[in-house]
């Protein structure tokens, strides 16, 4: 597998000072490694890329399963972004992500408050973004996975999708080529304008938008889009409630054509 670590090295240290680019073969998960790092110290900007995770982190305590596809192909892209960091207010972070990943990739992509990248209503990638303050510094992993590859659905809570359905002839160092520059300068952005850029970029993603939807919480209603925070509108019986990304998991109501299993689960 070539990666273009090179390219994309040049893409972005104008604007990021010190970031570099790393491939490693194997890692147990590429967020894990750089908060290992951030706490020992390193809290350079870096892309770390993993080949193979042996235990990735989802949301919520789930895993992110990476099997191989087989003949060197990479069935999932894994990396994490690590840099300092200190916007304003950190609430829409995941959103903006998103919303910079699934249009750097496929016009067709969208997006599953508050994290996923679906492709016809499935889940084809996920963001982890984890945190920690080292001394004045507030360092930030934000760490995305997409399926490249088809992969099995068993034992997924979302049916997968994965990149090769809409782009065929790209492989995983294209995609992370595409990825890259544009995934920085939307951090940067956020950093000095909050989530309010990216809101109607996301609303205009939104798979949730004017459907049914149920909260792990057990909140029903219909989701409106999010609001200037990022925090997702759901219009209950009740009225209009706010949900953000802390407290619950949201799905539709109806996947796929197929009404789903609706089991609240806690948080
Ligand atoms: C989710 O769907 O809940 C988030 C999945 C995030 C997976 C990526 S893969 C690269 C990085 N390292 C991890 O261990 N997790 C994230």
């Amino acid at each position: 597998m070539v990666w273009p670590s090179e390219a994309i090295w040049e893409a972005v240290s104008a604007s990021l000072p010190g970031f570099t680019v790393e491939v490693l073969p194997q890692i147990d998960s590429t967020n894990t490694d750089l908060m290992r790092r951030a706490k020992s110290g390193q809290l350079d900007p870096v892309l770390l890329v993993a080949e193979r995770q042996t235990a990735g982190r989802g949301r919520l305590g789930r895993q992110w399963h990476s099997d191989a596809a087989g003949a060197g192909a990479i069935q999932s892209l894994t990396f994490s972004l690590g840099l300092p960091l200190a916007p304003q207010n950190w609430s829409g972070l995941s959103l903006a992500v998103g919303v910079s990943v699934a249009q750097s990739l496929h016009p067709d992509l969208r997006l599953k408050w508050p994290n996923d990248i679906w492709l016809q209503d499935r889940k084809l990638g996920g963001i982890l973004i984890e945190t920690g303050s080292f001394g004045d510094v507030r360092y930030v992993v934000i760490g995305v996975g997409i399926n490249m590859a088809a992969r099995e659905a068993a034992g997924l809570s979302t049916p997968p999708a994965w990149l090769a359905e809409v782009q065929p002839d790209m492989d995983a160092g294209q995609a992370l080529q595409e990825i890259a520059a544009p995934l920085v300068r939307a951090v940067q952005t956020f950093e000095a304008q909050g989530f309010a850029p990216f809101q109607a970029r996301f609303n205009a993603l939104d798979v949730l938008a004017g459907r049914a939807v149920v909260c792990s919480d057990g909140t029903m209603g219909e989701a409106l889009g999010v609001d200037a925070t990022g925090a997702l509108l759901v219009q209950t019986a009740a009225g209009v409630r706010k949900i953000t990304s802390a407290e619950v998991s949201v799905r539709p109501a109806v996947a796929g054509g197929l009404a789903v299993a609706l089991v609240p689960r806690p948080c």
